[in-house]
């Protein structure tokens, strides 16, 4: 059993969190979304600014609503990669501080394992293998999770990242950000078969398509192309609600569609999801259907875990930390990081 303390600092959430292997016993999510919306999208240098000002008083939160000391934390978690360097570095470098100071060990963590691990919060019963489709504002993958720190990436987006789609296709519809939630909002008032858009197909030289890859910049730029051919024809207001369903929903249908395919040519029966995009009620509801159809469990983290957070760090953190994982206080921040790699953030690396 370990209590780990987590922090989560890779882009405009500045997060604490104190599990004990997969039950959370304390999660503080400070959220920047307000302080960036003006600029309709994040600033590096604001979101770590913000970081320094605000990580300080969450972890002192954190700590407390767990109720518990020092002497109970076992070890510190920071994500060290991918994400925003600036904003990577100031929660790495406040974990390797404490656990310094406190004398526990380190361990840096992947922030996409750590969105596979919220998933571990909902069902502490899944076990893999499993197919693990991560959808946030950076990524968009299939993954086959194999086992804590041991992932195989079986497809991912040629282009934008769903959560991108989705934020480029609200900025431009004049909807503000981060435009998925307000999206997903909206939908909910729309006919999603008003507008046929395509699906984004990646071609093959030999022919056909590639049956896990996706792209979504064509599928913007064809809700861009049609937004422009409304209002040329004077369609003043633009019927929103219908254009956010029918976008939502063919995303929901690619990425359902390239589930369900990945899942039965690799015989892997359960099917979580991982990322902001996973609070997506259109994304839910297709692969609950589908789910359903072709006999896959699938599993979503809660609403509150499918987005930023350090509870699902320190869930990645706790089971690391049992088959005895440590990094050394030299890790740096990463703003890439191949999923495949995970395990080099704990090989012996000196203190420079
Ligand atoms: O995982 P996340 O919090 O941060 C990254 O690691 O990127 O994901 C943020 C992304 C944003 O693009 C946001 O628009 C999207 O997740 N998102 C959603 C929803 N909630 C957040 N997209 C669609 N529907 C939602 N309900
Ligand atoms: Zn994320």
């Amino acid at each position: 059993m370990a209590t780990i303390l987590a922090l989560e600092t890779s882009c405009d959430e500045t997060a604490a969190a104190v599990v004990r292997d997969r039950v959370v016993l304390s999660t503080v999510v400070a959220s920047q979304i307000d302080i960036h919306q003006p600029y309709g999208g994040i600033v590096p240098e604001v979101a770590s600014r913000h970081h320094v000002i605000t990580l300080g008083e969450s972890i002192s939160v954190a700590l407390a609503q767990a109720g518990v000391g020092w002497d109970a934390i076992d070890g510190v978690a920071a994500t060290c990669a991918p994400g925003l360097v600036g904003a990577l570095l100031v929660g790495l470098t406040a974990g390797k501080t404490l656990a310094m100071v406190h004398q526990k060990p380190f361990l840096g963590i992947h922030h996409l394992e750590g969105h596979i691990y919220a998933n571990y919060l909902a069902s502490a019963d899944l076990q893999p293998p499993y197919l693990c489709l991560l959808v946030s504002g950076g990524h968009t993958s299939l993954i086959e999770v194999k086992g804590c720190g041991q992932y195989q990436t079986l497809g991912q987006t040629r282009d934008d990242a769903a959560g991108e789609a989705f934020d480029k296709v609200a900025r431009l519809l004049g909807l503000g950000y981060p435009g998925g939630p307000i999206i997903d909002r909206l939908a909910q008032q729309g006919n999603p078969q008003t507008f046929p858009l395509p699906e984004g197909n990646i071609s093959l030289a030999e022919g056909g398509f590639h049956p896990y890859d996706s792209s979504f910049s064509g599928l913007k730029t064809a809700v861009l192309r049609l937004v422009e051919k409304l209002r040329s024809e004077g369609v003043d207001p633009l019927p929103v609600a219908d254009l956010a369903a029918s976008f939502q929903a063919t995303v929901a249908r690619s990425l359902t569609r390239r589930v369900v395919a990945c899942a039965r040519d690799y015989g892997l029966t359960t099917v979580a999801v991982g990322g902001g995009v996973a609070a997506n009620s259109g994304l839910r509801l297709h692969l609950q259907r589908a789910a359903a159809e072709h006999g896959l469990r699938v599993i979503f983290p809660p609403l509150s875990l499918c987005t930023d957070n350090a509870a699902m760090i320190g869930c990645a953190a706790a089971d690391h930390f049992n088959q005895g994982d440590r990094s050394g206080l030299g890790l740096g921040a990463q703003s890439r990081l191949d999923l495949a790699r995970v395990m080099d953030l704990y090989a012996p690396i000196p203190v420079t």
